[in-house]
């Protein structure tokens, strides 16, 4: 088969990397890719569209795509491909409106009884600012729509919640995305994500992951899009993630079939573990980034196979099997990120550190350029690790990233600590 990966990140590289193993892979594309996934598979130009995307998958003959990132689902790339009868894994645009609207989500965990935070919803300011002179801090304030990770403020006091709704209501800052504003009830407790695999019916769960969201060590400084991962997490144990199944995950599925929403793709469920349970903080319409770099490690199946089965709608033969190792995968960024990330400077000692055992390195910001490998984005690599335990798996990745070099390197020290320590 021809199969073509949408995307440029991480989880692309490491989805083109996993895809790569499956025995039906004849050809390899990825539009746009990156350096990395420039070895792997053929790149393409980027367009951006969904019908530009689906003229190119007609024009190389590709037989599946498979996408990564949020805006061309939100966009409609599946009703797009499948009006073309073209096959595709991701939900279509009915189903991404779980990622594309929060609001959307919100309603549809509180008609299903889906535990998750309470939450009122305002598109005009004066409104939104009655509601927050009488809430109590911190409080959470949500743009509705997709804002490029940036929409979700923490308001520890009301001059930062005043701010933030003034910057979503008043100065457009997200343009339509933040016309309409959630403010949510601020939930405690450790974050995990879930995926499922969705075939319209059923979710089919992966194993939970948990991602690193701030820049600096012990959840200091502003938030990214994850300085890394690691799978499994010691706080979901058995009873944990049969009770987000039971009632996150299937609910959900019934709920979305209830709208009449189709949803095949991947579901991915951000829950955070409170005193009262287990609450869902978001839904994503696709795969996570970095969860997927400490995911597709452990993963033993041939992904290409459920990918598709999910695609057809029909996972019922399929089952998922993974390893018991630990992985760990750690970002390395660019000096400046997140906010004015610094590039075009070349890394040196990829290969020898690829040569650390139990590693494999996922490129995201970073293209190929006469022979040397050039940052070109915030993130710029991940460098994931498998080990029979959490300290095997940590000390393989940090030995890694030692050995990668460029200059203004950055990178937390503290990926999956917490569960070395736990574990010891
Ligand atoms: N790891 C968060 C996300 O994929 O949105």
């Amino acid at each position: 088969m021809r199969i073509m990966i949408v995307g440029s990140g991480g989880r692309e590289h490491a989805l083109a990397w996993k895809i790569r193993e499956s025995k039906k892979v004849d050809k390899l594309f990825a539009i746009p890719g990156n350096g990395g996934i420039s070895e792997i598979a053929e790149c393409l130009d980027a367009v951006n569209d969904p019908v530009s995307i689906a003229d190119v998958a007609v024009l190389n003959k590709i037989d599946f795509t498979i996408v990564g990132p949020e805006a061309p689902l939100v966009a409609g790339i599946a009703d797009t491909f499948q009006d073309r009868g073209l096959p595709i894994f991701g939900p279509i645009r009915s189903g991404a409106r779980m990622e594309g609207s929060k609001s959307f989500a919100k309603k549809m965990m509180l008609k299903n009884h889906i535990p998750t935070g309470s939450a009122n919803l305002f598109s005009d300011y004066k409104s939104a600012r009655d509601y927050i002179e009488s809430s109590t801090f911190p409080i959470v304030i949500k743009a509705d729509g997709l804002a490029s990770g940036k929409g979700v403020i923490i308001a520890y006091n009301l001059d930062e919640a005043v701010k933030a709704i003034s910057s979503c209501l008043v100065d457009l800052k997200f343009e339509e995305a933040g016309a309409t504003v959630l403010i949510e009830e601020f939930l405690v407790g450790e974050e995990v994500s879930l995926l499922a695999f969705c075939d319209g019916d059923r979710a089919l769960p992966l194993v939970p992951a948990q991602d690193y969201k701030r820049i600096y060590d012990d959840d200091l400084g502003p938030n990214t899009g994850g300085m890394g991962s690691y799978s499994p997490i010691p706080s979901v144990t058995k009873n944990v993630y049969e009770e987000i199944v039971s009632t996150v995950l299937t609910p959900t599925m019934e709920g979305l079939k209830g709208e009449g929403i189709e949803y095949r793709g991947m579901l991915y469920a951000g829950v955070i573990l409170t005193d009262n349970g287990p609450k869902v903080l978001e839904f994503n319409a696709r795969i996570g980034d970095p969860e997927t770099q400490a995911i597709l490690p452990r993963l033993e199946s041939d992904l290409l196979e459920i990918m598709i089965a999910s695609s057809e709608g029909d996972l019922s033969n399929s089952t998922l099997k993974w390893s018991n190792k630990k992985c760990v995968s750690v970002v390395l960024a660019s000096e400046g990120y997140p906010e004015n990330p610094i590039t075009k400077r070349e890394i040196f000692g990829i290969s020898q550190a690829a040569k650390v055992e139990g590693v494999q390195i996922f490129h995201a910001g970073t293209k190929k350029i006469d022979g040397k490998t050039i940052t070109t984005g915030g993130r710029v690599l991940n460098v994931s690790a498998l080990g029979d335990t959490y300290k095997q798996a940590r000390e393989r990745a940090y030995q890694a990233c030692e050995l990668i070099k460029f200059e203004g390197k950055q990178l937390r020290a503290d990926i999956a600590k917490r569960a070395e320590e736990v574990m010891a």
